[in-house]
């Protein structure tokens, strides 16, 4: 084979891994454990991460997005916790490969989109919307907000996934069909329970409501179950802390086209992991 053709084959397709929501602790020794695995045994080209809860359930912080990068993330997205942190960290937020949610009220620090290189000279944009049901946090509108952003990034690449991070599956659904065909994918955060509603849309678009949590499935949605437990029993404030047991990693594996940026295929990824 010429070495014309076996780059076309290469070039084929581009290998998208995107990790839900990286849960504390436990989250982050997943990762450490078998990203680099699951990259190679996948040949994976671009890892995406939702990060909102790796920093102790509550937000990301410095230290914590160079240990993702060194597991083999390159870019990290957010949600309604991507400013949980003290605000003398906020300035991190400013790092081109980490997202918070685009539709923010403008004047908050950090980027809702970016297009990343990859080592190959191809690229990818991504961009972190979050929905507005059942949320307390008063959005601007993710569904125009992010209908532009496509818009503008489409001139610079025409591989776009979105990270929507959102409470209501019909939100997260409404979305996708609403960009159905202009983006590569879809892929739901925020529940922290996968679904198995993956699929291609008629136009191109793969989508997920939820990719599920990378962390501790011993647990309510991450948090210590007594805890929770105790807080919906009683009415009161209860402080959460980060779960540790029954360690697992979700998210979603998509394949799209080179030539249309369409998605070809997507599978989940759900792993009960034992530490070593
Ligand atoms: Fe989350
Ligand atoms: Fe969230």
């Amino acid at each position: 084979m010429s070495l014309f053709f076996r780059i076309q084959f290469r070039f084929y397709k581009m290998r998208i891994l995107f990790i839900g929501d990286i849960f504390g602790n436990t989250g982050r020794r997943v990762l450490a454990q078998r990203l680099q695995s699951l990259i190679k045994e996948n040949s994976i080209d671009v890892c995406i991460a939702n990060g909102e809860n790796a920093a102790g359930g509550r937000g990301l912080t410095s230290n914590i997005f160079k240990k993702l990068r060194k597991y083999g993330v390159h870019i990290v997205t957010g949600g309604n916790h991507s400013f949980s942190i003290p605000d003398n960290e906020y300035s991190f937020l400013d790092t081109p490969t980490v997202l918070r949610p685009l539709n923010y009220p403008p004047g908050n620090i950090g980027h809702g989109s970016t297009v990343f290189e990859l080592g190959d000279g191809r690229t990818i944009g991504v961009i972190n919307l979050q929905g507005r049901t059942f949320v307390h946090e008063a959005l601007d509108d993710p569904f125009r907000i992010g209908k532009s952003a496509i818009d503008q990034i489409k001139e610079q690449t025409s591989h776009i996934l979105v990270d929507f991070h959102a409470e209501a599956t019909s939100e997260k659904m409404a979305f996708a069909q609403y960009v159905d065909g202009q983006v590569s994918a879809v892929l739901g955060t925020h529940t922290h329970v996968q679904t198995a509603d993956e699929k291609i849309l008629p136009g191109g678009t793969a989508f997920i409501s939820d990719a599920g949590m990378t962390g501790p499935e011993d647990s309510v949605i991450g948090m210590k179950k007594e805890q929770v437990l105790r807080r919906f029993l009683l009415q009161t404030h209860v402080r959460f802390d980060p779960a540790d047991k029954g360690p697992m990693i979700n998210g979603v594996i998509i394949e799209t086209d080179d030539t249309t940026a369409k998605a070809v295929s997507i599978k989940r990824v759900f792993e009960r992991i034992i530490f070593q």
